[in-house]
């Protein structure tokens, strides 16, 4: 037998610089627990609990036996591309026209190919810390310079314009904003927006606006920077089906972009993963143009629990934590219990048997808090903050 060399496997020195997103790692260690026979509640990962609303199931289900099993257009098919362009014209309130859309599996290859389609080595992108991990991951991997904009519990995690001002410099050439926000559950009114389009003013710098969790809201409206005059043709909108639908698992996002960004974007989707699948994308038309009303009973149970999540937080010795306003994650401050995020999240974990994650899993920002998922049950949430409660009694002075 001939012998064979055990290689090093030489990556590229790029993916040095690629991050990870710790939801998924923490996911891992929790489910090794539970092969133990450790009970462990999951208030780690940002996913509905609830099943995709059944119009939506069966639209994908006879789109399959109606031969939707090919191939399609790499931005998406066109009549999905318009049932997009309308709900975004009416919610966003700027025509858009179906040309603007690109139809992509899930919303985060929207972040991938809009830093890919953008930013070469040495460009400067403004990113909210803490924030959802892959913005940074991205910037970083493309050779370009993140520059964090801290967000702060005392603004309730909302940008200080200001700073913002600061951080823009010629070679700025995206800001990315998220709003409902991912970790903190903050949101930018109306009124932070403009004074964001006024501080960025007529300078040639595009925005990411991550508007995925755009219809889970619970005080006040959704306001995107889409619909400041002027601002339109600089923003890439990214919104999606995964939150809005419970449909995380389909995987079927898009961007809204001006028609000579929408073309390179489309030709990252042909280089990559051709298009997304059809029958799925029958689905999001069906999403799109039948009955809401499944959405806006699961926003306001995820009021319900947010309340009640919150309201017990604030019982248990060292957290404290503000109500978020959107999306379906609360974020209290843990500094007052004397332990560092990561450490704490992992002794929960293991000690209470409670999956969170560190705040640091969102940037040098989230240090002094933890993020909780209440895509739970109200049962679970209450049984988990008694497991916390039961744990700090024991382990906080
Ligand atoms: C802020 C933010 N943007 C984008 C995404 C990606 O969504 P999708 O699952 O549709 O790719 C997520 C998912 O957690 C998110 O929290």
């Amino acid at each position: 037998m001939p012998t064979t060399t055990q290689h090093e496997l030489r990556l590229a020195s790029r993916m040095s610089r690629l991050g990870t997103e710790t939801a998924f790692e923490v996911l891992n260690r929790a489910r090794a627990l539970e092969k133990k026979g450790r009970e462990i509640i999951h208030l780690e990962i940002g996913e509905p609990d609830f099943d995709t609303p059944a119009n939506i199931i069966e639209a994908g289900i006879d789109a399959l036996y109606m031969g939707w099993t090919h191939y399609g257009p790499a931005a998406g098919l066109p009549d999905l591309r318009q049932a997009i362009a309308d709900y975004v014209s009416r919610t966003r309130k700027v025509p858009v026209a179906s040309e603007e859309v690109v139809v992509v599996p899930g919303g985060k290859p929207i972040i991938f190919f809009t830093v890919l389609a953008l930013i070469d080595a040495g460009d400067e992108v403004i990113y909210p810390n803490p924030g959802f991990p892959i913005y940074e991951s991205m910037i970083n991997y493309v050779g370009g310079r993140a520059v964090a904009i801290p967000l702060r519990e005392e603004r309730d995690f909302s940008v200080d314009v200001r700073e913002l001002a600061s951080l823009i410099s010629d070679r700025t050439k995206l800001v990315i904003l998220n709003s409902p926000h991912n970790p903190t559950g903050g949101t930018l009114t109306k009124n932070d927006i403009l004074e964001i389009a006024e501080a960025i003013g007529d300078r040639n710098i595009l925005i990411l606006s991550d508007e995925i969790y755009s219809r889970l809201i619970f005080e006040g409206e959704h306001f995107s920077i889409m619909s400041v005059p002027g601002f339109k043709e600089r923003t890439i909108l990214l919104d999606g089906f995964s939150k809005t639908y419970a449909m995380t698992g389909w995987r079927m996002g898009y961007g809204v972009m001006r028609p000579d960004l929408a073309v390179p974007i489309a030709r990252l989707m042909t280089n990559s993963t051709s298009c997304t699948a059809s029958f799925t994308q029958v689905a999001g038309i069906a999403a799109l143009r039948g009955d809401q009303s499944s959405v806006n009973k699961m926003c306001a149970e995820f009021k319900r629990r947010r309340d009640a999540f919150v309201a017990g937080l604030n019982k248990i010795k060292g957290f404290s934590c503000r109500t978020p306003k959107g999306a379906f994650y609360v974020f209290p401050n843990i500094t007052k219990t004397g332990w560092p995020s990561k450490k704490l999240a992992d002794t929960l974990l293991d000690e209470a048997g409670v999956a969170c994650l560190s705040g640091t899993a969102f940037g040098e920002y989230g240090e002094g808090y933890l993020r909780f998922s209440v895509a739970n049950s109200l049962e679970n949430l209450n049984t988990a903050l008694t497991k916390i409660e039961d744990w700090a009694g024991r382990n906080l002075r």
